[in-house]
C-alpha cells in the first residue's frame, strides 16, 4: 500500500488533469468518502444484536436491522452531500423521487449524484460483503436553480465519476474520474482511505462466471446456450469456467475486476429488463468496467449508450473482461 498516498491526496494530485477542475468533485467526493467511513462503522456493528449491545432496538433484528441500514445509509449519504453543497440533488434507489435541494448553496452546484446506498442488503444478516455504488454527472439544469429530471437521466456516456465503496474484509473505494480506475483501502486505525490499487484493469480473459443460475428455466434460448458453454469442458480456452455469485453485485464485480470474469445479471421470462437498475448501479458499474478496460452491455446495446427513460429502470448487464462480454455477445447475435 503507497503509504501517505490518501484518496484525497490522489484527487488533488490529478485535478489538473480534470476537464474542468475547480475542485468541486474533489470535495463532493470527499462527502462520498466522510459518509463511507460513517457508514462502514455502523455496519461492522450490525452483528451487534440488541442483547449485546443494546443498540438497535428490541424489535426482531432480521429483516428490519437490515432494511434499517438501508434506509440508514441514504440518510448519511444525502445529509453528506447536502451540506458540502457540491450536487444540486440527488436519485437514490431509497428515494421514490429524485431529491432537489432547496439551500441556495446546493442549488449553486455543478453536479448530480445518483446512489444505491447499500447493494446486497439481504447479504447484511449473514455477514457477507455489501457495498455502495454511485455515479456523478454535470447538471443540465441551469445552476442556481433546482435539479429537474433532466439532471438526471442522462446516458452513462456523460459520467464525470463514479465509484463504489465495498464493505468486505477490508473496506475500499474504487474510483474514476475518468482517468482510470484506483482503489483505495481503508486504515481503520487512523481512519484514512489509502492508495492500495493503482490503475485496476480487468484482465482480458478471466475463468468466473457469476450469475444467479436459479434463474436458469427463465432465461432465453441464446443465454442457455451460452452458460453451457461456460461449463463445457475444454482445457484449451481454460473451461469449464468457474461460478462464483456473491449476490451483492459490488463484491462480485470487484472480484472479476480483480481475478477476471463476466457477471450476467439476464432478462428472465419474469422479469424482462433482469432486475438491476440502469441508473445508480449498471451505469457506474459500466463506466468502471470501460475505464479499467473492461465491457457492458444489455446484450444489444452497450449499457453507457442506453437512454434512460426513468429513474428507477432496470435493464439486464453483462459486465467484466472484455473477452468474456465479447464471447457472451457471439451467443446471443
Ligand atoms: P439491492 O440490495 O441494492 O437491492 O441490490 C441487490 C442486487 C445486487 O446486489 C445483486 O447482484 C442482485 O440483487 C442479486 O439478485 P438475486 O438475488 O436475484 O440473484
Ligand atoms: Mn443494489
Ligand atoms: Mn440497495
Amino acid at each position: 500500500m503507497a503509504r501517505f498516498v490518501t484518496i484525497g491526496e490522489h484527487l488533488i494530485k490529478n485535478q489538473e488533469g480534470f476537464p474542468f477542475a475547480t475542485g468541486g468533485l474533489t470535495h463532493l467526493i470527499s462527502s462520498i468518502r466522510l459518509a463511507g467511513k460513517i457508514v462502514n462503522s455502523e455496519i461492522n456493528k450490525a452483528g451487534l444484536v440488541d442483547d449485546i449491545i443494546g443498540k438497535l432496538g428490541s424489535t426482531n433484528i432480521q429483516g428490519e436491522d437490515q432494511q434499517k441500514l438501508d434506509v440508514y445509509a441514504n440518510r448519511i449519504f444525502k445529509d453528506a452531500l447536502e451540506a458540502r453543497a457540491e450536487v444540486c440533488g440527488i436519485a437514490s434507489e431509497e428515494e421514490d423521487d429524485f431529491v432537489a435541494f432547496d439551500d441556495q448553496a446546493c442549488k449553486d452546484g455543478n453536479y448530480v449524484l445518483l446512489i444505491d446506498p447499500l447493494d446486497g442488503s439481504s447479504n447484511i444478516d449473514v455477514n457477507v460483503s455489501i457495498g455502495t455504488i454511485f455515479c456523478i454527472y454535470r447538471r443540465i439544469s441551469p445552476r442556481g436553480e433546482k435539479a429537474v429530471l433532466g439532471d438526471f437521466l442522462q446516458k452513462g456516456r456523460e459520467i464525470v465519476a463514479a465509484g463504489y465503496i465495498v464493505y468486505g474484509s477490508s473496506t475500499m473505494i474504487v474510483l474514476s474520474t475518468g482517468q482510470g480506475v484506483h482503489g483505495f483501502t481503508f486504515d481503520p486505525s487512523v481512519g484514512v482511505f489509502y492508495l492500495s490499487h493503482e490503475n485496476l484493469t480487468f484482465p482480458e480473459k478471466g475463468n468466473i462466471y457469476s450469475v444467479n443460475e436459479g434463474n436458469y428455466p427463465f432465461f432465453d434460448d441464446q443465454t442457455k446456450s451460452y452458460l453451457k458453454y461456460c461449463k463445457e469442458h475444454d482445457p484449451a480456452t481454460n473451461r469449464p469456467y468457474t461460478a462464483r455469485y456473491i449476490g451483492s453485485l459490488v463484491s462480485d464485480f470487484h472480484r472479476n475486476l480483480i481475478k477476471g470474469g463476466i457477471y450476467l445479471y439476464p432478462a428472465t421470462t419474469l422479469k424482462p429488463n433482469g432486475k438491476l437498475r440502469l441508473l445508480y448501479e449498471c451505469n457506474p458499474l459500466a463506466f468502471l468496467a470501460e475505464q479499467a478496460g473492461g465491457l457492458a452491455t444489455n446484450g444489444k446495446t452497450n449499457i453507457l449508450d442506453m437512454q434512460p427513460t426513468a429513474l428507477h429502470q432496470r435493464c439486464p448487464l453483462i459486465i467484466g473482461s472484455p473477452s468474456m462480454v465479447k464471447e457472451f455477445e457471439s451467443y446471443i447475435n
